[in-house]
């Protein structure tokens, strides 16, 4: 991770602050100075304030039930930042692992470990997502078919990759995916002449929403960390 992230975890000082502490001179890195705040270190580089060796805390993982109107940024525009739901020590460090819409509710992961996060919207990874989908029209015969083989998306060089379609009813589908493209699922219903009405994404990879209600988070547990690890 970027040396100002690591003195902010295994320290009280927000990110600019610690970027003057790097300006001062007072960090060394395997006892070498370091003023360089995009420094890439790990956590066993030796890494000392003044003499003092720095251990960085624990890396958390959190999930949330997004409710509507809240943004998945670490600032507000617009709408709120989901951010400030969550009362934990320094929650704005901390990011989305995969984006939801302001208008889209449901599962978001939240962490401090990019290396965790990146797995799971990595397009390498093919992690699989699942959407709850409200309709405008009713489904047709051919949506899975067409999911299946993948549909163009516009402004896009190549198909989708292939994606589940389950249907409850004649307006409400249960869609998987596995990647993560910008306002992907409004935009493979309009490639196929529908349109969503309503989003929600209900698990990502083996981690269910299940019942944790709109607005409320949770750690998650040891096992559903290990899947992303
Ligand atoms: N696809 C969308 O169109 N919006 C989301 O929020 C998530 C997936």
């Amino acid at each position: 991770m970027r040396l100002d992230k690591f003195i902010c975890k295994s320290t009280e000082l927000t990110r600019t602050e610690a970027k003057r502490l790097l300006k001062s001179g007072s960090v060394c890195v395997n006892g070498e100075i370091s003023k360089n705040a995009a420094m890439q270190v790990h956590e066993n580089n030796d890494i000392t304030v003044e003499g003092q060796s720095l251990v960085a805390r624990e890396s958390r993982y959190i999930m949330l039930h997004k409710p509507l109107d809240t943004i998945c940024s670490n600032v507000d525009e617009g709408y709120p930042s989901l951010f400030h739901l969550i009362d934990v020590d320094k929650a704005f460090d901390m990011h989305v692992a995969g984006r939801l819409d302001a208008d889209t509710t449901g599962l978001v992961l939240i962490t401090d470990d990019g290396r965790w996060s990146h797995n799971i919207i990595s397009p390498k990874k093919q992690c699989e997502k699942v959407y709850r989908v409200w309709l405008r029209d009713e489904v047709r015969a051919d949506s899975a078919e067409k999911f299946k083989v993948g549909v163009q998306l516009q402004g896009e060089s190549s198909l989708t990759l292939p994606a589940k379609l389950n249907i409850i009813n004649e307006k409400e589908v249960l869609l998987t995916i596995t990647e993560g493209k910008y306002h992907q699922v409004k935009r493979m219903f309009a490639a196929i002449g529908n349109k969503v009405v309503g989003l929600h994404r209900e698990q990502i990879g083996h981690i269910k929403l299940a019942e944790l209600p709109m607005g409320e988070w949770r750690y998650l547990t040891a096992e559903e960390v290990s899947e992303f690890l």
